[in-house]
């Protein structure tokens, strides 16, 4: 059973709470908030949580992983503490503001001997793995993915402040938050492109409120649509010599569904799970406690490897649409 601690205390780590205990490998024991009151409200339906408002206290803490989900920015200092003091680390998407950033966690991760995950969920389900085996044999043209979402924070943003999620402080903005869900598809369906360009509609804060972008592969190109302030309800398609692949989402997959130019259609057998991340809980919970096996090292090694491919594209990305973090300043 694995030991999970827990940092931020928004609606995404109860559901990640939710998903882990769900597998039965994990057990909540503590939680870091800088408030104990939020703390206490957080852990009102566990027992035996012990909470924390002082990072160096809860590091000396005795557990076996922490989940990471505070704004964007603040994920490298949290996950470099955590590494030092030998915990492993889940840690949201996206998970470091740039690639220096991550280049740096795999080093201290290395010199600590602990792991450490980016939370991208939609890679994690079974609905990928389905999709790129039904892709093996084919040729691709071309893919367009889209994934854009009427923030609840555009009120906050329409009223004249400036949410964490839309700031270049918290390395925020639409490629970041949802974009990167298409950019792990690509990345875990189709490598690393070539080349990543990407026009975004610029808030005065410095972040993309949505963009356009265009992945070139050898033989292709794959267009990117994302936003905070539209919901789009188009699917998502790749294009193969076959014909077409149709995807009901890029974020979470629950219908796939390819149709020949002769017209014949084939479903895959996908399906969503109610909590869409119950199985990366699963998939890090099947390496933390085998790290060492031959499977495992692979899959982790593969996971790093789509990490810091998400990482470059979508740094090349910001570069070609102008959109400078914070966190960058020393890039
Ligand atoms: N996988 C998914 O489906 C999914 C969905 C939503 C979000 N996310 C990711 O989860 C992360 C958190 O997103 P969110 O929307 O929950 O962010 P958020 O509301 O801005 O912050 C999350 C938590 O971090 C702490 N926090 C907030 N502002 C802070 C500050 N200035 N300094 C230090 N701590 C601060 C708060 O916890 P305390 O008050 O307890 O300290 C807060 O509850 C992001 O990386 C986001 O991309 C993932």
């Amino acid at each position: 059973m694995l030991k999970l601690a827990i940092i931020g205390t928004g609606w995404i780590s109860r559901a990640f709470i939710d998903a882990a205990l769900s597998t039965e490998k994990y057990e909540l024991t503590s939680v870091y908030s800088r408030r104990l009151s939020s703390a206490e409200d957080f852990t009102r339906d566990f027992d035996n949580v012990k909470l924390f408002d002082n990072l160096d206290n809860f590091f000396e803490d005795d557990f076996d992983v922490v989940y990471i989900a505070s704004p964007n920015s603040l994920h490298f200092s949290h996950a470099q503490l955590a590494l030092k003091n030998k915990k492993n680390v889940i840690v949201e998407k996206p998970a470091f503001s740039n690639p220096t950033e991550l280049a740096e966690i795999i080093k201290t991760a290395e010199e600590n001997n602990v792991l450490i995950f980016e939370a991208a969920r939609n890679i994690h389900e079974k609905s990928f793995t389905i999709i790129k085996n039904f892709l093996d044999d084919k040729t691709i043209t071309g893919a367009d993915f889209t994934y854009a979402k009427y923030s609840s924070k555009m009120t906050a943003l329409l009223a004249g402040d400036v949410p964490n999620t839309f700031s270049t402080k918290f390395s925020g903005g639409a490629l970041a938050d949802l974009g990167v869900y298409a950019l792990y598809a690509a990345a875990y369906l189709f490598g690393q492109s070539n080349l990543a360009l990407y026009q975004g509609i610029i808030l005065d804060s410095g972040v993309d409120i949505n963009g356009i972008g265009c992945l070139e592969y050898d033989n292709f190109n794959l267009a990117l649509k994302t936003g905070k302030n539209l919901t789009s309800n188009l699917p998502s398609e790749i294009y193969t010599t076959d014909g077409t692949l149709t995807l009901d989402g890029i974020n979470a997959v629950s219908s796939a569904v390819f149709e020949t130019f002769d017209g014949q259609v084939t479903e895959l057998d996908v399906s969503a799970l109610e909590n869409p991340m119950a199985e990366e809980a699963w998939d890090f919970a099947e390496i933390l406690l085998d790290p060492t096996s031959e499977k495992n090292t692979k899959e982790y090694e593969e996971l790093l490897h789509l990490a810091q491919i998400v990482a470059n594209t979508s740094y090349e990305m910001r570069k070609n649409a102008g959109i400078k973090f914070e966190a960058d300043k020393n890039d």
